[in-house]
């Protein structure tokens, strides 16, 4: 949801920049651009497309300079042209900005900047904070002084970076929009995530809301919006720079499927002892007072939420699951003893970071279950559950979604006893077997027929996924991956629901899968002839145990026998190489597909 970065060394700072927006890219790629000062002049360059287009037009070698900034941009106010491309400069051609967020009081920020006598030559929010800075610097005693002041009287979300002609330093800030500082040895950078500059430092800062960061050549500088000095403490990534390289993969997405084995063993290490579940954040007892869990979240990690709803649920928890978007608009009763749990990959959703506020607004405690230390989410809930997946950067959420299932499966364990005073049925069981999930992964990644079926369905016109139960949470998980990469249609309902209505579009070109965890398997197989009495062809995506449904279906995806709780996250990983083997066939764009952007910072 466009990326911003920055970067301040004693030598030229261009192909490190480029570096860092390419590593961005899954944040948004309508367009890029960048500023460079060069000796005191600021030049931008920018244009519509990816990085890449950006990338040629900079390398002629006629622009260099040690400081500058840049962005990648996924459109929120106008269209992905040169024009509405970052950095935005003001009247002058001396200050230049990039910015990630939303600036909501740009429209009267705009007007009066206009009617001062300002000339704009965008249609974005962020062409505002330029043209302010413009002025606040004739008022203000220093550059920083106006940088803070203009910051101040922004309204919405923002992480803003910015250079300034004759000014060898980068001035930034944050308010609900992620912003990380990267320390190198001679040189340091800024950016929205870290992947961007993982390759250059693991030593990081995550600056929080309302914190002003100038950046020189001799070193940093973090104060609050009036100037007072803060202190932030740096810490050192575990993620490797190889986590966020393709590693001899065409696509991320491809690597990310395949590194679904070490993310759940990651998501597992130290935190199960024998039949015992041992979370160190969470030790016995501290969800005693628990008497309801919802769980809030979008896309895939809504999803995530789905599937452990049904595990909880039987366990004997009361438990929802919500639409983070939704939940901020209306959100369901709670008090001090409702656990609300944000299920973020990224941490920086806004809807799911929205929901959170409302409910601890409420008085209800909240945990976040999220992939990124120092996130938002985990900053700002009452506790924070990381689910260790290592960064996912294609913009299909992959192995994020397993490590979620696996974590929440976890949390759902210490949940259930502390709530229900005992450990759930046939715990012994599913803790074993989620031990042997990671080599479950790999027999189905090793011997998937997905792309032969990617092959045989890719003329269907539609794409329905189908399941009972946690299998609902994987159908509509499997629709969610397919539409996103591969444009087709595809919807995912629960399977009794089909003949609800859905059926109404069943033809010979509706491809239905039909996802199985071994339970529900003879009412699974009523909705397999239901569908193919309209000649719609059926996929079982099942264990080889179920074999009625196996029998009856016209194609197969099998998965290895495992606790019926733990075989969708098996029928995931099928489906997940379908849509990539579907996208691949269909030449579409799989780590960054049309529209879309990692990390949804704005609501
Ligand atoms: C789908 C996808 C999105 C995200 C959603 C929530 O493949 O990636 O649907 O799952 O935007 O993102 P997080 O989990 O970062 O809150």
């Amino acid at each position: 949801m466009c990326g911003i970065t920055a970067h301040v060394a004693e030598s030229d700072s261009l192909r490190s920049l480029l570096t860092c927006l390419q590593n961005l890219e899954y944040r948004g790629y309508d367009s890029a651009g960048l500023a460079l000062l060069n000796g005191s002049e600021v030049r931008v360059t920018k244009s519509a497309g990816e990085v890449e287009s950006l990338k040629q037009r900079v390398t002629n070698g006629d622009l260099e300079g040690e400081i500058g900034i840049g962005h990648t941009r996924w459109s929120t106010h106008g269209p992905p042209t040169d024009e509405n491309a970052h950095p935005h400069t003001d009247c002058t051609g001396k200050i230049a900005i990039v910015h990630n967020g939303i600036i909501e009081n740009h429209d009267q920020l705009r007007e009066s900047l206009q009617a001062r006598g300002h000339t704009f030559t965008s249609d974005t929010d962020t062409e505002v904070v330029p043209h302010m800075i413009e002025e606040l610097l004739g008022q203000c005693e220093s550059t920083a002084a106006a940088f803070r002041s203009a910051v101040d009287k922004l309204e919405g979300s923002y992480a803003v970076a910015m250079v300034v002609e004759g000014d060898h330093r980068v001035y930034a800030s944050r308010s609900g929009s992620p912003l990380v500082l990267g320390l190198g040895e001679d040189s340091q950078y800024l950016a929205s995530d870290v992947p961007a500059f993982l390759e250059f430092t693991n030593q990081v800062i995550y600056l929080q809301d309302g914190d002003v960061v100038v950046l020189s050549p001799d070193g940093y500088r973090i104060t609050d919006l009036d100037g007072r000095p803060l202190e932030r403490t740096v810490e050192t990534m575990s993620w490797s720079p190889e986590d966020a390289q393709k590693r001899g993969h065409d696509h991320f997405m491809s690597k990310e499927i395949h590194e679904q084995p070490t993310a759940i063993r990651q998501a597992i290490e130290g935190r199960i002892d024998g039949d015992d579940v041992t979370l160190e954040e969470f030790p016995p007892g501290s969800f005693a007072d628990v008497e309801a869990v919802q769980f809030v979240a979008c896309g895939t990690s809504y999803h995530a939420g789905l599937y452990c709803e049904q595990l909880l649920g039987e366990w004997g928890v009361p438990v929802s699951t919500h639409f983070a978007s939704e939940y901020a608009v209306s959100s369901p009763p709670v008090d001090g003893n409702t656990l609300v749990v944000g299920v973020t990959q990224s941490g920086e959703t806004a809807d799911t970071l929205e929901a959170l506020r409302v409910a601890s607004e409420q008085g209800a405690r909240t945990l976040a279950v999220t992939n990124v230390v120092g996130s938002s989410a985990a900053r700002k809930c009452d506790d924070a559950l990381f689910i260790r997946a290592g960064p996912e950067i294609g913009v299909a959420a992959t192995k994020t979604f397993s490590s979620q299932v696996t974590t929440l499966t976890l949390l759902g364990e210490r949940l259930a006893r502390d709530v229900t005073g005992s450990p759930t049925e046939g715990h012994e069981s599913r803790l074993s077997a989620l031990q042997s999930l990671p080599e479950q992964v790999e027999s189905v990644l090793a011997a998937s027929d997905a792309e032969q079926l990617a092959h045989r369905y890719r003329d269907s016109r539609s794409h329905f996924f189908i399941g009972r139960g946690p299998s609902f949470g994987v159908a509509r998980e499997g629709a969610l991956k397919f539409k996103e990469i591969t444009y087709e249609h595809a919807e995912g309902f629960p399977a009794g629901e089909l003949k609800h209505g859905p059926l109404a579009l069943v033809t010979a070109d509706t491809t239905v899968f039909a996802v199985c965890s071994g339970r529900e398997e003879s009412k699974l197989v009523s909705n397999v002839r239901e569908v193919q009495t309209r000649d719609g062809p059926v996929v079982a995506v099942a264990p080889r145990s179920a074999s009625s449904l196996l029998e009856v279906a016209d194609d197969t995806l099998t998965v290895p026998a495992t606790h019926p709780d733990l075989v969708p996250v098996l029928a995931n990983v099928q489906l997940q190489l379908l849509s990539y083997h579907s996208a691949v066939a269909l030449g579409r764009s799989v780590d960054k597909p049309r529209n879309l952007a990692k990390s949804v910072t704005v609501e």
